[in-house]
């Protein structure tokens, strides 16, 4: 009977390493969302997973996937599944852009740098936000890879015009202006939590803390978050906490228009992404105003609620302009098969926000290195099972609505 219990049985090696054994029990980003709401301080998860108002948008970016059925073909060789494409000219190793994220460094200290340097070997290209907690200098002397510059217009055009000339100083290749935020969206949750940036260690955070022992040691060991790239530029943007919607109200410019676009092509000479476009009628000016590619986004509902699930926005938006830029969408990715369906309604590629800061709560530059292979893997399996062998020939015969 021993024997037979001693056969049956097969423990998993216990591993060492806390970051390795957390990821070990992960399967997929909700798996990894799961393990960053129990690490992370509650105001801090809710920051990242929360979303405007009654979060509406944000449930529906995700929910429009699924009444994208595959119509799967079979008996077509899949033995060699291609998943590399090109955005803006240059190669990446599939459809997948990390989406520029504010205080990275609040899931995780390695925050920007972690990310940055996974993106890195996987192929592809890194967006750090202009509110970033580490600088475009420092991201730069971490990753040789792509890199993108998402950029916030300040009030004050000096500061803007400084921040696109280190970019370009850095090898970073396009920019990304986002349009969406003209005034911060109501995030309720972080109104209830009376959340700051950075987080405020007072009574409430000290006890989160801890009942969160991993994330709060981490974060009080690392250096302060900061700012890093409009900090000690602009009153209230250093060290101090500050509420969010406060900071933003008082230094984006709530004035810019279309016009403004000419400026940006005046003052960078790389390529650039208008993202946070919600309809085709801002998809056609966008392709008249000549840049390069659009990011169909509404901010992973964190901005407007109530506004069109994005990946709805794909195939009409392609229809009327995808002959003159690029189409990238975000907002609701969480699956390699979400990927394949938004390159066959016409999208370039797709970018995701949430996920990968899942992944660093979860597990810091492994849990986005795991993320990566994971959605990878997701996209070439996919294909696989849908009968599609070049990411290149995807088109819309290949999903019904
Ligand atoms: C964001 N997003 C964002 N966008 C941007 O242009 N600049 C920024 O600084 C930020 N900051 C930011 C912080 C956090 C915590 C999140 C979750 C998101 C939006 C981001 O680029 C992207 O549009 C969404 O995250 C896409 O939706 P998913 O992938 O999170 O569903
Ligand atoms: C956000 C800002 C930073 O979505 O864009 O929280």
């Amino acid at each position: 009977m021993l024997r037979n219990l001693r056969a049956a049985m097969r423990f998993r090696r216990f591993e060492w390493n806390p970051e390795l054994r957390r990821l070990s029990h992960a399967a997929c980003a909700e798996d990894l969302r799961d393990i960053a709401k129990k690490r992370l301080p509650q105001g801090v998860f809710d920051y990242i997973d929360g979303a405007a108002e009654d979060e509406v948008s944000l449930t529906r970016n995700q929910a429009a996937f699924e009444q994208f059925k595959f119509r799967p073909r079979v008996l077509r060789d899949v033995s060699h599944v291609k998943t590399q494409t090109t955005l803006l000219g240059q190669p990446l190793a599939f459809p997948l852009v990390l989406a520029p994220t504010g205080f990275t460094r609040i899931a995780h200290s390695q925050g920007e740098l972690a990310a940055a340097r996974a993106a890195e070997k996987a192929g592809l290209p890194y967006t750090l936000s202009t509110l970033g907690t580490r600088s475009i200098e420092e991201v730069a002397a971490v990753s040789q890879g792509r890199k993108w510059f998402q950029v916030y217009v300040w009030r004050d055009r000096g500061l803007v015009k400084e921040m696109l000339e280190r970019a370009a100083g850095h090898q970073y290749e396009a920019i990304m202006i986002t349009l969406d935020t003209p005034v911060l969206g109501r995030r309720e949750r972080d109104i209830r939590n009376g959340f700051t940036l950075p987080p405020q260690l007072g009574l409430d955070t000290l006890l989160s803390g801890l009942t969160h022992p991993g994330w709060t040691w981490d974060f009080l060991r690392a250096e302060p978050i900061h700012f890093a790239n409009v900090g000690g530029s602009s009153e209230g943007g250093d060290k101090d906490p500050v509420v969010l919607a406060d900071y933003i109200n008082s230094q984006f410019d709530p004035a810019l228009s279309w016009r403004d676009v000419e400026w940006f092509q005046k003052h960078w000479k790389g390529p650039i992404i208008l993202k946070g476009i919600q309809s085709v009628e801002d998809a056609r000016l966008a392709a008249q105003s000549g840049v390069e590619a659009i990011a169909l986004s509404n901010h992973g509902g964190r901005q407007l609620d109530q506004g069109p699930a994005i990946v709805d926005l794909v195939s009409p938006v392609a229809d009327a302009v995808g002959d003159d830029v690029e189409i990238i969408c975000d907002g609701g990715v969480r699956r390699g098969s979400d990927i394949l369906k938004a390159v066959a309604l016409g999208a370039r590629a797709c970018m995701m926000g949430r996920p990968y800061l899942y992944a660093l709560g979860a597990g810091g530059q492994r849990g986005v290195e795991f993320l990566l292979e994971h959605l990878h893997d997701g996209v070439k399996q996919t294909m696989a099972l849908v009968g599609a062998d070049n990411i290149l020939e995807l088109d819309e015969d290949l999903v019904d609505s």
